[in-house]
């Protein structure tokens, strides 16, 4: 084995192929279809429809796939008991990655031909949406809501949470939010997923592995911490002189830098002009100016972009949601990624087992028991 292969953090090695989105410097793109363009011109059902049948949908493809994904929307009944049974302090990641693996007890689609995995990964969405809004009926002291009707998955997943019909707004950005998480290559979360598929075994296994892998603060659960930090302050004078004080203490801020992306995430520029739209309509500008005293000088001292949980966190919290629920709602988006992954890897596999570069100590025998 040569050192010249050995990379700490895999960063910059090519892991693996893909057809399902292309992560470079300047642009990112779904299955060809750069980020900007479907956040522009499609709804995040249309994104889960190509992530997983590799095409954006026809009308009637379009119709199709809401068909099924509200028949596919009620929980079973043995999971909502299952929530209640978890102490309301666990944070909500956490109850989605147990309720997600106690659902595939559960899984109405049989058979694991490709056909049948992309019917369980549309499953698995209205599952994570389902779970995430009962959730938080429950924390609310509610009873879970049964699915409406006629609404958008986005619309869904705040109605079935928040118990009446969103606005327009929350509506539109959420989708966009859902739309701008749905995939991202090689991602840490994605490629855990991609190993789970490699070994054969099953979709549900790869979601929870997903979830797991989401959660830390340096992958999915940045938006949370990005949200609780800018929560600290009651001024942009107070984030000003927070900044400063990171920077000498050389502590790391939630919601910037990127292993891929060195000059900025598009995601977030896009979602930011969304933000900034959303604070004035609500009012809330302070909370603007304490968002651009952390970023101008982590963007001009640092040369430190935001990436797209940066703008996410602030959103969400504009949109009265609870930050616990943030990184949930990334999971609803993302489990159409990883479930394209996965489908991509175990159609065309080879089991995921690298290497690793021994630095432990050197040859020894054993001394029995007794002696040592
Ligand atoms: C995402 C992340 C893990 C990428 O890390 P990476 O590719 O390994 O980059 P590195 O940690 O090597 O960073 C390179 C330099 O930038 C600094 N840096 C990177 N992100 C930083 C951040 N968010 N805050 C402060 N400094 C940061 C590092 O400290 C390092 O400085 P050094 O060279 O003086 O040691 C990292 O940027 C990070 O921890 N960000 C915060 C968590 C986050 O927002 N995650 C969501 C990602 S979408």
């Amino acid at each position: 084995m040569t050192d010249t292969i050995f990379k700490p953090g895999l960063e910059g090695v090519i892991a693996g192929e893909t057809t399902v989105a292309a992560v470079e410097q300047s642009s990112l793109a779904y299955r060809g279809y750069n980020i900007s363009d479907l956040a522009q011109n499609t709804t995040f059902e249309e994104v889960a429809h190509l992530l997983l049948y590799n095409e954006l949908p026809t009308s009637a493809q379009l119709a199709e796939f809401q068909t099924v994904l509200a028949q596919l929307r009620p929980l079973p009944a043995e999971v909502i008991q299952m929530i209640r049974l978890i102490p309301t302090e666990v944070p909500m990641m956490d109850v989605l990655r147990s309720a997600v693996s106690f659902a595939g007890h559960f899984d109405p689609v049989k058979g694991d031909s490709p056909d049948d995995l992309r019917r369980r990964a549309v499953w698995l969405m209205a599952v994570c949406a389902g779970v995430v809004s009962a959730r938080y009926r429950l924390l609310s002291k509610k009873e879970p809501v049964d699915p409406k009707p006629g609404l958008s998955h986005a619309a869904q997943i705040l109605y079935q949470a928040l118990g009446e019909v969103p606005d327009e707004t929350s509506v539109r950005l959420l989708d966009l939010t859902l739309t701008l998480y749905a995939e991202h290559e090689y991602n840490a979360s994605t490629f855990a997923c991609r190993i789970v598929a490699s070994t054969m075994s099953d979709l549900v296994s790869g979601i929870v592995t997903g979830i797991g892998t989401l959660k830390g603060p340096l992958h999915g659960g940045a938006n949370e911490a990005a949200m609780a930090m800018l929560k600290q302050f009651d001024s942009a004078e107070e984030a000003s002189e927070w900044i400063q004080n990171a920077f000498e203490k050389k502590q790391k801020v939630m919601g910037f830098g990127h292993r891929v992306y060195k000059n900025g995430d598009h995601r977030a520029h896009i979602l930011e002009d969304e933000l900034r739209n959303l604070a004035e309509q609500k009012g809330q500008q302070k909370w603007m100016a304490i968002y651009d005293a952390i970023k101008e000088p982590m963007v001009t001292q640092k040369k430190i972009f935001p990436n797209v949980d940066y703008p996410c966190g602030l959103t969400y919290y504009l949109l009265g949601l609870p930050i616990d629920m943030y990184t949930p709602l990334f999971v609803c988006s993302r489990v159409t990624g990883w479930s394209a992954h996965f489908i991509e890897q175990a159609e065309n596999n080879r089991l995921i087992r690298p290497l690793s570069r021994y630095v432990g100590s050197s040859a020894r025998e054993v001394v029995p028991v007794d002696k040592r």
